[in-house]
């Protein structure tokens, strides 16, 4: 009797919980989201889970979820069992040849079908491809002594296009094909703001390992500027994988992007929080 009284209760909050996001599925009706799922947020398999969930969710909701990964852990677990050193600069990978065949086999092969078949597990209908496909990020050699680290000079975004319009979830690894058909290691974040600026997203959330952005303090930042993404960056506050990150956003947002967020992919329901209540998790950069 007892049980049945807390079901019904339970039930009754669930039924408004539901009716109380009507507003913000309506306000996304239609909307491309593109989600950059960080390595560092793939922590476990029930992150994953969860994140496949969200994802399908999204899509049932007619938002059109465009995801585009990293793998950094799982890139260097690889690169260490083959004894092949690494190093970063500014947050992005020093690539050479080998390093990029390695990058390639992991991303590509591994990490993506994994998030592919974790959607599909949930229900979604997911398809696996990178930027290489069809020529979707075309690079040339970025700045810096990065050796094969691509910058996207063109996105080709008619394949991400015709996989949503079809009802597909796309799921994306960050590579790039040069002019010469060379393949460049793109970062993660790079990548995601090229497709996002392609495809002209509504929004861009790059989920991450931390809270947010953070200041000197380390308070996270809900709200931040471009003149506060300089400052904190030449004081070196924001390092490592957050100046890809950052500038990403502010180019994302120079793109036609309307929002970018910086989140904590890690927290269960992660996206749904972010794009179905009033609570603003993680740092908001907008146009
Ligand atoms: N000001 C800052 N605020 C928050 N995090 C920062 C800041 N400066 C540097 N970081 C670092 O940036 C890291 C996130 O970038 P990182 O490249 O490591 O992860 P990712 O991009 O999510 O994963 P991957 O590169 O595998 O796709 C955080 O874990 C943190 O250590
Ligand atoms: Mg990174």
């Amino acid at each position: 009797m007892e049980k049945s009284k807390a079901m019904k209760r339970d039930s009754i909050a669930t039924a408004r919980l539901l009716s109380e996001a009507l507003p913000n599925i309506q306000r996304h009706d239609g909307a491309i989201i593109v989600i950059k799922l960080g390595g560092h947020a793939m922590s476990s398999p029930e992150a994953m889970k969860s994140f496949a969930r969200d994802m399908v969710m999204l899509r049932q909701c007619n938002i059109k979820p465009v995801i585009v990964h990293g793998g950094g852990p799982m890139i260097n677990s690889m690169l260490e069992k083959l004894e092949i050193p690494t190093e970063f600069v500014n947050g992005k990978r020093v690539s050479t040849p080998e390093t990029v065949d390695v990058v390639e086999m992991v991303l590509s092969g591994k990490v993506n079908k994994s998030i592919v078949s974790a959607i599909n597990g949930q229900g979604g209908r997911a398809v696996g491809l990178s930027g290489k496909d069809a020529n979707l990020l075309v690079c040339e050699q970025a700045a810096g002594d990065l050796g094969m680290v691509g910058d996207p000079v063109a996105v080709n975004a008619k394949v991400v296009f015709s996989l949503i319009e079809s009802g597909f979830i796309p799921v994306i690894a960050p590579l790039g094909t040069g002019k010469n058909g060379e393949t460049f290691n793109v970062n993660g974040d790079t990548a995601a703001g090229a497709i996002a600026g392609g495809l002209k997203a509504n929004r861009l959330l790059l989920l991450t390992d931390v809270s947010g952005v953070k200041d000197a303090d380390g308070d996270v930042l809900t709200n931040l500027s471009a003149e506060q993404v300089s400052d904190l960056t030449e004081k070196g506050v924001i390092s490592g994988g957050m100046i890809p990150k950052t500038q990403t956003a502010l180019d994302a947002i120079n793109d036609g992007v309307r929002a970018v967020v910086i989140m904590d992919g890690r927290m269960a329901n992660a996206c749904l929080l972010e794009l179905f209540t009033d609570y603003g998790a993680g740092s908001m950069i907008r146009a």
